[in-house]
């Protein structure tokens, strides 16, 4: 399995912190926060990753991180600016990927699910307070039936994380997506239509998890890994 991370958007929500640098380089606690989602792919064992950013920034990414055989980790990395991207992606992927977003800081690596992954889609929950900031996910019968984007009264407590898993279909359905009314191509609309088809499942996360977009959850980011590092 290949990694994707997504490192674009222009961070308008953690103004001014990101006037001059990108979200995912700004400080996690000890670490810029793109090595989070990074560990996380290379703890479920993936260790070819592409990084999909936008131009203004891409140069930064490679500086941290390197770039081929002789990228930080060893990895191979790879780097794509964000028009035209999808075509060009085709041919490396071809196969199951792993998506994670480059804001969302996980405890646990989805490795289970990772190996026993074969088709469909794969998303991770994790119960929470805030669901109205995220995905929210309505099970019903052990199976999920609907994803609701940032819902005004959510249907349960159980946010859609920042990692998924999709087989190579997921490439016919980003084709077919139409920007959402806040203008961008939703992966919630891509989970939905896996729902659609039957093809979703899902793992509950056990350990913490945070996204890092709002001043608070980016400072409650860095805590929880700080504290995590105390306990071990
Ligand atoms: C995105 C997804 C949302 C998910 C969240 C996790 O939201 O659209 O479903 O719950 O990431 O961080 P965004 O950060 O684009 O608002």
């Amino acid at each position: 399995m290949k990694g994707i991370i997504l490192a674009g958007g222009t961070g308008s929500r953690l103004y001014p912190l990101t006037k001059v640098t990108n979200k995912h380089l700004l400080p996690v606690y000890d670490k810029p926060m793109i090595f989070y989602p990074l560990q996380t792919l290379l703890d479920a064992g993936i260790n070819e990753i592409m990084i999909v950013s936008g131009k203004g920034h891409v140069g930064h990414f490679l500086e941290l991180l390197g770039s081929g055989s002789i990228g930080v980790y060893g990895l191979l990395m790879r780097y794509r600016i964000r028009p035209g991207v999808l075509p060009r992606l085709w041919g490396w992927l071809m196969m199951r990927v792993a998506v994670v977003l480059g804001d969302n800081i996980f405890q646990d690596d989805g490795s289970e699910a990772v190996q026993a992954f074969e088709v469909g889609g794969h998303i991770f929950l994790k119960k929470v307070e805030d669901d109205c900031r995220f995905g929210v996910a309505q099970i019903e019968g052990g199976g999920v039936v609907s994803i609701e984007e940032k819902p005004e009264e959510p249907k349960s407590d159980l946010a859609v994380t920042g990692l998924y898993l999709y087989d190579n279909g997921v490439f016919e359905i980003i084709r077919r997506l139409k920007p959402s009314g806040r203008g961008e191509l939703e992966i919630t609309d891509v989970n939905n239509e896996y729902i659609r088809l039957g093809e979703m499942s899902y793992s509950l996360l056990e350990g913490y998890w945070s996204d890092a977009w709002t001043f608070e959850s980016l400072l409650r980011a860095g805590v929880m890994v700080e504290r995590n590092m105390q306990d071990v």
